[in-house]
């Protein structure tokens, strides 16, 4: 009996001590587990550090886009969530600057929960989400726009894009400067009219002084756009132009709108109506021209006739008639016309010498300079004479016409006009004096024609200016 006892408190001290080792491990092992636990959670709050990495559970899925995958990071630690959806394409370049903004999303958002955990000494979780969509214009560039959504608590919420637009063969990245042409001109206008969008859809939520900032001309400030359905979409930050409450404003402007300061790859084929610039308007040009001039009678009332319909003419001087008339030449440069050189005394420089011909030449451009301050800016040589030799001696451009109203001749104001309408073309130049009262009379006529026409009046260098 006893040594069944003995036998049964052995078996029972085996069974004790078996159950304190058992209870033993348990409780270290429980120990070790919280322990780890415990540890685990410091290390949340140091991998929460964002100089320690996060490791994230990576996943790779086709897109409906040839050669672009789309990868999904999400973070294993529930602390400190993300998600983020990206795309990775066939170019390193591209991808390049994709993971940096991820990267750099990712690191900031962390950097921001730790400080802010940090300072207020309690743990909040935020979370971020970065989502992307993918675009494709004329089946030549993608644009890729990375949507950035963040929070610290359940208060907070910020909000931003990124975009990336490249070609789709070549992998090239599309900076505004290429959109552009590289034409600042272009940049200005763009500016414009992003401004005005802004206000016209953000108005009272803007922040004038930053949206005047945001919208300057100037490359990097129109840098985050993309091309989604034939319109450009330019991006600003949440609180960058607006107040924060309407998150991140974008403007979008049709592409055939923008076709005008677009370069051409970047161009639809359809058609606005309305566009940033109105196409310069081609109108008809026709450029009078009076010569033998200034007449102290003649001249004053075809100043005062061109005067009443806005129209500017080029008056070919002769040197000797200016010595008389200062004050008429005078008026002429007054009223905004142009003046030319058509020698001292209207001799046929075709006969004349070559010491002759710069006289006639060099003595009148001193003459009109000595009288108007400046020297005249072209020259018509009497009777049209002229030749390589003559215009070898002359250094401002000499000016023919290409409708003679034969006012010298007719002496009548009748005919001026119906000499103008029969060689009338864009671009004409058109040869009167303004020494005949006849030419004074029947000036009006013609310049109610041409207003009808549809002509403006240009002086000779405008004229010259618009052919080159
Ligand atoms: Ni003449």
């Amino acid at each position: 009996m006893r040594h069944r006892k003995s036998n049964r408190s052995a078996m029972i001290d085996f069974l004790l001590i078996s159950s304190i080792i058992t209870l033993t491990a348990i409780i270290i092992i429980t120990i070790s587990i919280t322990g780890q636990f415990k540890f685990q959670k410091t290390t949340v709050a140091a991998t929460a550090n964002p100089n320690v990495e996060i490791p994230s559970l990576i996943d790779i899925t086709d897109s409906s886009f040839p050669g672009i995958e789309i990868v999904t990071e999400t973070s294993i630690n529930s602390l400190v969530p993300y998600t983020l959806h990206y795309p990775k394409t066939p170019f390193d370049s591209v991808n390049e600057q994709i993971k940096t903004y991820i990267n750099d999303s990712r690191y900031n958002y962390i950097t921001a929960l730790h400080n802010r955990n940090e300072k207020n000494k309690v743990k909040t979780i935020g979370n971020l989400n970065i989502t992307s969509e993918i675009h494709e214009y004329n089946d030549q560039f993608y644009s890729i726009v990375l949507k950035n959504e963040s929070s610290l608590n359940r208060l907070t919420y910020e909000e931003s894009f990124n975009t990336i637009v490249f070609h789709k063969d070549t992998g090239n990245i599309v900076h505004p400067r290429e959109l552009l042409n590289d034409d600042v001109g272009h940049l200005d206008v763009l500016a414009k009219a992003v401004r005005a969008e802004l206000l016209r859809y953000y108005n009272s939520s803007l922040n004038e002084g930053n949206l005047a900032n945001a919208t300057s001309p100037r490359w990097e400030k129109f840098s985050r756009f993309a091309i989604i359905d034939n319109s450009i979409v330019f991006y600003f930050n949440q609180g960058e132009v607006a107040v924060k409450d309407v998150g991140s404003p974008t403007v979008t402007l049709p592409i055939s709108y923008l076709n005008p300061i677009l370069a051409s790859v970047f161009q639809s084929e359809e058609k606005s109506e309305v566009t940033i610039v109105t196409p310069k308007e081609n109108k008809k040009k026709v450029a009078l021209t009076f010569d033998d001039g200034p007449h102290p009678k003649v001249t004053m009332q075809i100043l005062n006739t061109l005067e009443k319909y806005d129209a500017k003419a080029t008056f070919f001087m002769l040197g000797k008639q200016v010595e008389k008339h200062t004050d008429i030449a005078k008026e002429v440069v007054s009223r905004g016309h142009e003046i030319g050189n058509h020698t001292y005394n209207h001799p046929e420089l075709t006969k004349q010498s070559t010491s002759q011909v710069q006289w006639q030449v060099d003595h009148t451009d001193q003459i009109i300079f000595d009288v108007i301050g400046e020297y005249p800016t072209v020259f018509r040589p009497p009777y049209g004479a002229k030749n390589q030799h003559v215009d070898s001696l002359i250094d401002v451009p000499v000016i023919m016409w290409t409708i003679d109203t034969y006012d010298w001749k007719h002496r009548d104001p009748n005919k001026l006009l119906p000499a103008v309408k029969a060689n009338l073309h864009d671009g004409a130049i058109i040869l009167m004096h303004d020494i005949h009262q006849s030419t004074a009379d029947g000036l009006e006529s013609v310049l109610i024609y041409l207003q009808q026409e549809g002509y403006e009046f240009v002086t000779v260098s405008e004229l010259l200016a618009e052919q080159n």
